[in-house]
């Protein structure tokens, strides 16, 4: 009987749960694909816009290098020309008074210089000096100044020195505006003699090149410096104002060494902005020796490139996030259907039922490896159906074994109790009616009778000895150990057959050696058999017997075909055809029986002419 087996007591989990906790969760691959994603695309990426931008950086710089030149000598000329034209208009002035040379005349004086504030009046006042240095008179005309020396002032010692027309450096006025200020001056001779000078003084603000108008947007800081270095003119953006001294040391030290130098390319200056900043700077130099500084914030230059450096991150944020998301989806799908082929797979290896996979659903890159596990899936299921079926099969021949076992001990001792009964009844009722016979010959004088008595013992005795033969016969023919296998087939056809029907065919070919006597007599028994059978069963009308060798010599094979009715083999009852094949089969042969309804029967033995271990 089979045992129920609990599977938890064999240490076996429940399948079920076995699938559920196998499922493969999160994505093992992410830290390769990320390093892989990283060394492939992040770090070229990031290499070739760390270049493009140091590149882009390169260009705007020499772009703005070009502008801020460009716009320092445009500006430099503005105010060379500017202050060229209102000295020239004092000088025509001073021309004119250099004939008559004195300063009398006020009258003429001032009406000149009335005209010449007139038509310029980017002059904030007009001054006639004499030549010791007082003031004569102004324009427009200021009480307090008639008087007062100017001969400290450089407009003023220059001039007379040189007898050269001067611009002044910048300076705050005292006289008559206290607001920075410039002044050109023109010196007027009498003949050869120094007679005093015209002087114009201009209010920083008023240069046109420097005014800013309101709420236009200036593109450039400019930093205008005279001969002393200090500041003329300074726009609001820098740090600097007015009449400001740049100092040789500390931090004016870049400042001071650009103005310095003869032909400087653009710089960069540090902290001179207001707001702290730096700025890169071009310098252009000035008629008179002042230098006109223009200046752009180093936040102005690198705009463009941070600009470029945000457009080209952003895009390509955009690429990787794109790269990302699509490649994380298609890794998503296709851990979608891996996972869902592990399942079918462990399903199909609970249920062992249809196909895990169908390929024509999954994504092309799958489809071989689900027509892989078909191919596995079905040689698995195949090779199940052939191991359960070979267990059919042995549990089949088991019974059919156990029940030959119960059949053979049946017969066998059918077979001995008709063997005593045979010695019981009949050879010892001979013996019996023998020693009868004998005891009656003892006591029989009448000699007539005592012949017939001994006539009838020695009758008894040939049908006993008679009997006797059979007997022995049954259980092993003697022919077959004195004449060999060949005679004892030959005999025993021809006793089975003797009535011509079926009619019986033998082809005997001589054997190269006897075989062992265990395989004479096998072969000897299977064939009564099949021949017992033939005649009991077959309905036959030819029966062919053949006997023969095989090339080498080492086996021997026997066919008894006839052409009966034959048989269905799976449908098989009786011992004999069992017991044929135990007995082939432990001799290390083969038996097999080719036989269908309508079809007649054909069995072929073949035995090896010697006991497979025997000596
Ligand atoms: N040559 C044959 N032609 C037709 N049927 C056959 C032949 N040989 C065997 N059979 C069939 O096979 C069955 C089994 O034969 P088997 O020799 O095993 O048993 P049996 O002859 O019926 O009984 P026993 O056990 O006494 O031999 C027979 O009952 C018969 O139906
Ligand atoms: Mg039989």
């Amino acid at each position: 009987m089979e045992s129920t087996r609990d599977p938890k007591a064999d240490g076996q989990a429940n399948p079920r749960m076995h699938v559920a906790r196998s499922r493969i969760r999160g994505w093992a691959l992410l830290p390769d694909f990320s390093k892989l994603l990283f060394i492939a695309v992040v770090l070229p990426v990031l290499s070739i816009t760390a270049l493009h931008l140091w590149q882009s950086r390169e260009v705007a710089r020499e772009q703005y290098a070009t502008r801020l030149a460009d716009a320092a000598r445009a500006h430099s000329r503005e105010i060379d020309a500017f202050i060229q034209l209102h000295t020239a208009a004092l000088q025509v002035v001073a021309e004119r008074r250099t004939t008559t040379g004195n300063v009398d005349d006020e009258g003429l004086w001032a009406a000149d210089m009335r005209r010449v504030h007139r038509y310029y009046p980017d002059f904030s006042t007009l001054a006639l000096v004499d030549d010791d240095g007082i003031l004569v008179l102004t324009e427009p005309a200021a009480p307090q100044a008639p008087g007062v020396s100017v001969a400290d002032r450089s407009y003023y010692t220059v001039p007379r020195r040189t007898g050269l027309p001067y611009v002044s450096d910048a300076y705050r006025g005292r006289v008559v505006s206290q607001l920075p200020s410039i002044a050109l001056s023109v010196p007027f001779f009498s003949g050869k003699r120094f007679a005093g000078v015209i002087c114009g003084a201009i209010r920083i603000d008023a240069f046109p090149a420097l005014r800013r108008e309101p709420g236009q947007a200036q593109d450039f800081e400019m930093l205008l410096v005279d001969r002393s270095h200090t500041v003329v003119h300074a726009t609001p953006g820098l740090r600097y104002g007015s009449l400001d001294a740049l100092q040789a040391g500390g931090r004016d030290r870049p400042l001071r060494r650009l103005l310095s130098a003869p032909r400087a390319a653009m710089q960069r200056m540090p902290g001179v902005l207001r707001d702290g900043g730096d700025a890169y700077a071009v310098v252009a130099p000035l008629r008179d020796g002042w230098r006109l500084l223009v200046l752009v914030p180093e936040s102005r230059v690198d705009a463009d490139a941070r600009h470029n450096m945000a457009v080209t991150l952003g895009l390509l944020g955009l690429v990787l996030v794109g790269v990302l998301v699509v490649t994380g989806v298609q890794l998503k799908r296709l851990g979608v259907y891996v996972r869902d082929l592990l399942d079918r797979m462990q399903r199909f290896a609970l249920d062992s039922q249809g196909l895990p996979a169908s390929p024509e659903v999954l994504p092309i890159e799958l489809a071989p490896l689900a027509e892989a596990l078909n191919q596995l899936a079905s040689r698995a299921h195949h090779a199940y159906e052939e191991v359960s079926s070979s267990l059919d099969e042995q549990r089949r021949l088991r019974e059919e074994l156990q029940a030959m076992a119960g059949r053979l001990i049946t017969i066998q001792e059918n077979e001995r109790r008709t063997l005593s009964r045979e010695l019981h009844d009949d050879i010892g009722q001979a013996i019996t009616a023998i020693k009868l016979g004998a005891m009656a010959l003892q006591d029989e004088s009448d000699q007539n009778r005592r012949r017939e008595i001994l006539d009838e013992i020695v009758g008894i005795t040939d049908q006993t000895v008679t009997k006797l033969r059979n007997l022995s016969m049954l259980l092993r023919p003697p022919q077959l150990d004195t004449l060999g296998l060949e005679t004892a087939l030959r005999w025993q056809a021809d006793t089975l057959f003797r009535s011509g029907t079926p009619q019986l065919e033998m082809r005997l070919e001589p054997l190269p050696e006897r075989p062992d006597p265990a395989v004479e007599l096998a072969c000897f028994r299977i064939a009564q058999e099949a021949l017992t059978n033939i005649l009991r069963h077959s309905k036959a009308r030819h029966v062919t017997l053949t006997l023969a060798p095989d090339a080498a010599g080492e086996n021997l094979h026997l066919a008894v075909t006839d052409d009966g009715q034959g048989f269905r083999t799976g449908e098989i009852q009786g011992l004999g055809l069992v017991t044929m094949r135990e007995r082939a089969q432990q001799l290390g042969g083969s038996l097999h029986i080719d036989t269908a309804p309508g079809k007649g029967t054909r069995m072929s033995l073949t035995l090896p002419m010697h006991e497979i271990g025997a000596s």
